[in-house]
């Protein structure tokens, strides 16, 4: 069976999080993806969070799956001819330095093209064009300058990063995606192109809903904001908003039982109008139903934090999983909290390929995420990350059709 992107070569120029993320997920799909590092060094996530000495940090392998190391360095007169060849053989370059770095090193988007005309080149930076284009960013300065950290936390609270890494992994998605889109073009137009995303566009594009309230909030108090209820004046933005449902469907994170020992034993619960009068049943509040104080979403709104206090009396008499299996066939929604630890564990999700296995040479056998994305005739296995400039012989052969002596000669310059 071939894979969806079999055929397509992508010269892999990222490091740390949000540009590997990307190729990594090309690579899931079949792209032959050529990572480049630079020689004795490598992506410098290779040596960070370490947990087994000298060995590759969990922070690297779970983002390099399936791909081919070379060592090269790209500010050599030698590296930069063999760079040059590379860029020839390869359908996609992608990068994420900081702003100029490529420049620095000879490669314009002027030159790339000049080189090979049918390559797209994609890249992520901090910032689009503007005040902060020069900024380098990481993932937490995405999240504050994209609108998230202000938009998360609890009521009166600190602005709040969130563990989902929206800068950084959430970026890369949107750079895949803006990838194969011009590879598609390119089918038409048979030139390549080049493909942008700013980390802050990106966390942006993924707080939408939150300057859809900044517009509703011209109107009037965004009455299923918890705030509303409690009688808590809104400002001039939107405010954070707790664990408030970001929807039209007012929900909370509320306790379970073993609350007092167990960090996770919380449930989220959604009152989906729809179902009012299932969720009454199940708390044990029939009365609410037709009363003209409950019955209608409209009139519950300002009555929420009172309402899921009283959903709270009952899911602590529950455990989350408990509450999951009362609720689900009555179609309330509702989702367990759970660990890290516990998705650790999940069968489901290893049937899946979500949570793999993975062997490595120095560090023995550890989990990752698979690929998220499954498709039905392009599946994708899970391979381990390359060791440091592990392909550099194998890609100047075969890839550039480098002699032994041409090879000897590269390393013996210092090139790779
Ligand atoms: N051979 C020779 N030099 C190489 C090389 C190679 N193979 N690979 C990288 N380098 C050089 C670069 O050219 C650059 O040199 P220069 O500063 O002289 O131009 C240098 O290594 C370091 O690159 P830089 O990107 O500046 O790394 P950094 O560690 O200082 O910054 C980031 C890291 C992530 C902050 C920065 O790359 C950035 O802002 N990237 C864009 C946004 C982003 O993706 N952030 C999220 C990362 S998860």
């Amino acid at each position: 069976m071939t894979k969806a992107l079999d055929g397509v070569r992508i010269l892999d120029m990222t490091h740390v999080q949000s540009g590997p993320t990307c190729t990594q997920l090309l690579a899931w799909f079949g792209a032959d993806v050529i990572k480049v590092e630079r020689p004795g060094v490598g992506d410098a996530t290779r040596g960070q969070l370490r947990d087994v000495p000298d060995a590759d940090s969990l922070y690297f392998t779970m983002l390099n799956h399936n791909k081919r190391s070379i060592t090269l360095n790209t500010k050599d007169d030698k590296g930069k001819e063999i760079f040059t060849k590379l860029i020839e053989k390869c359908d996609v370059m992608v990068e994420n330095f900081a702003p100029g770095a490529l420049g620095r090193m000879g490669f314009s988007w002027e030159r790339i093209q000049e080189i090979n005309p049918r390559m797209i080149y994609a890249s992520i930076k901090g910032f689009g064009p503007g005040d902060y284009e020069d900024c380098k960013v990481y993932e937490n300065v995405a999240q504050c300058a994209g609108g998230s950290a202000s938009t998360t936390g609890a009521i009166g609270g600190i602005p709040m990063v969130t563990g989902a890494q929206i800068g950084d992994s959430g970026t890369g998605l949107h750079l895949a995606l803006g990838i194969v889109t011009a590879l598609y073009h390119r089918e038409q137009s048979g030139k390549g192109q080049r493909v942008e995303c700013a980390m802050q566009d990106s966390v942006l594009n993924l707080c939408r809903v939150k300057l859809r309230d900044q517009q509703r909030l011209a109107h009037g108090p965004l009455k299923e904001y918890a705030q509303f209820g409690l009688e808590i004046p809104f400002g001039e933005a939107t405010p954070r908003a707790g664990n408030d449902s970001g929807g039209g469907q007012p929900g909370r994170i509320l306790k379970c039982k073993g609350w007092e020992h167990d960090p996770d034993a919380y449930t989220y619960f959604i009152t989906q109008a729809a179902v009012w009068k299932n969720v009454c049943d199940v708390i044990g509040r029939p009365d609410w139903k037709e009363d003209p104080d409950y019955a209608t979403p409209e009139v519950r709104l300002p009555r929420l934090t009172q309402i899921f206090e009283a959903i709270e009396v009952w899911t602590m008499t529950k455990t989350k999983f408990e509450v999951m299996e009362i609720c689900n066939p009555l179609n309330i929604p509702v989702g367990p909290i759970l660990s890290m630890k516990e998705i650790a564990e999940d069968s489901a999700l290893r049937k899946t390929g979500t949570v793999v296995e993975v062997d490595h040479p120095e560090r023995g056998k550890y989990l990752s995420v698979g690929n998220p994305i499954k498709l039905s005739d392009s599946p994708s296995d899970v391979e381990r990350s390359p060791l440091l400039g592990e392909h550099t012989d194998e890609i100047l052969r075969n890839v550039l059709g480098f002699s032994d002596a041409e090879i000897k000669n590269a390393k013996e310059e210092g090139a790779v």
